[in-house]
C-alpha cells in the first residue's frame, strides 16, 4: 500500500493530511504557522505521521500547497491553494460548483466545473477585514477564544452593525461598542455579518451556482455558517474536514501522481 501526503501551510495554521491508495485519511495534523514557515511544514508531517502510524518510507509523493507551499522542502511538487481547495470539495461533494474558502488571512470565493477544474476565482485584496484573521481581532478584544465565538454569536438578539472595514480598528470598534453597553453576542453577531457580507459579494463576482462548498479554518465556526447560508439563501455544504480541505486536496493530487506513475506509457498509448 502507498500513501500520499498533502501540506497546507497557511498564512496562519499549518495542516498535513496522509491518504490510503482507497484516497480515505489515514493520518493528519493541525498546527499554528508561526514565524518558522519551514518548521512547520516540517513539524506538521512529522506528526501525521505519527499520527497514521507510518514511517516517511512509506509515502510515495508529498504535494506541498498553501501561500508557504515552497517551503515544503521536502515535497514533490507545489500546487496552488485555489486548485487544492477545488479538488478537496469537489471531492467531498462532488456536485459542488462553487467554493468558499474563508482562512487566516485569505477569501477565496472559487468556480469549478464538474470535473473539479478551476473555471475562475477571486480573493480578497490585501485587506484582512473579510477573514478569520478580523475574527481573530474581535476574539482577543472580547476574550472569548476562536472556538466559542461562534456558539456566543448565535445567542444574540440584535445585532450590532460594525461599520469598521480595517481588521486593525475592529478590535477599538469592538472595545467602543462594549463601552456603550451594547452585549457581546449581539456585537459579536454584527462582526460575523460584516464579514459575510464581504465573502458574499466576493462570491458574486465569480458567480454563485449550486451547490456551494465551505472549506477552511473559518468553516468551523457555527454562527459564519449560519449567517452565510442566511445571506445566500441556499445552505452551503461543511465537511467535517472543511479545516483540511485544502490538505487533503493535495494529497489526492500526491496520489494521482503515484497512480499514474504506475501506467506503463505503452499502455497509455495504446488507449488513446
Ligand atoms: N476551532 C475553530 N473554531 C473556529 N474558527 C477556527 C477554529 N480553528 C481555526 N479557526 C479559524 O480559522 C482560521 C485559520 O484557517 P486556515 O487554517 O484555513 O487559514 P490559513 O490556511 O492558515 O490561512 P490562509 O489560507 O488565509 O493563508 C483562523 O484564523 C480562525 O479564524
Ligand atoms: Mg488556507
Amino acid at each position: 500500500m502507498a500513501y500520499a501526503c498533502g501540506v497546507d501551510v497557511g498564512s496562519t495554521q499549518t495542516k498535513a493530511v496522509i491518504i490510503n491508495e482507497a484516497k480515505a485519511i489515514v493520518g493528519r495534523s493541525l498546527i499554528d504557522t508561526g514565524a518558522n514557515v519551514v518548521n512547520a511544514a516540517q513539524n506538521s508531517y512529522e506528526n501525521a505521521l505519527r499520527d497514521g502510524n507510518l514511517s516517511e518510507e512509506e509515502v510515495e509523493y508529498i504535494v506541498g500547497t498553501g501561500y508557504g507551499r515552497y517551503r515544503v522542502n521536502f515535497g514533490n511538487t507545489q500546487v496552488t491553494e485555489i486548485s487544492c481547495h477545488g479538488r478537496g470539495a469537489v471531492h467531498m461533494f462532488p456536485d459542488t460548483h462553487t467554493v468558499l474558502d474563508m482562512g487566516g488571512q485569505d477569501t477565496k470565493a472559487i468556480r469549478v466545473d464538474a470535473s473539479g477544474e478551476i473555471v475562475d476565482f477571486c480573493m480578497n485584496d490585501k485587506c484582512a477585514a473579510g477573514t478569520g484573521r478580523f475574527l481573530g481581532a474581535a476574539s482577543s478584544a472580547l476574550s472569548i477564544p476562536l472556538e466559542k465565538l461562534g456558539e456566543t454569536a448565535l445567542k444574540a438578539e440584535k445585532s450590532v452593525r460594525i461599520s469598521t472595514t480595517c481588521t486593525v480598528f475592529a478590535e477599538s470598534e469592538v472595545l467602543s461598542w462594549l463601552g456603550k453597553g451594547k452585549r457581546i453576542e449581539d456585537i459579536l453577531l454584527g462582526v460575523h455579518q460584516s464579514i459575510a457580507k464581504r465573502s458574499i459579494s466576493l462570491l458574486r463576482r465569480v458567480g454563485i451556482e449550486e451547490e456551494v462548498t465551505f472549506t477552511g479554518g473559518v468553516a468551523r465556526n457555527i454562527a459564519m455558517i449560519e449567517v452565510l447560508n442566511q445571506g445566500l439563501e441556499l445552505k452551503m455544504n461543511v465537511s467535517e474536514e472543511a479545516h483540511f480541505m485544502g490538505a487533503l486536496g493535495a494529497a489526492l493530487f500526491a496520489l494521482d501522481n503515484i497512480l499514474s506513475s504506475r501506467i506503463p506509457t505503452g499502455a497509455l498509448e495504446e488507449g488513446s
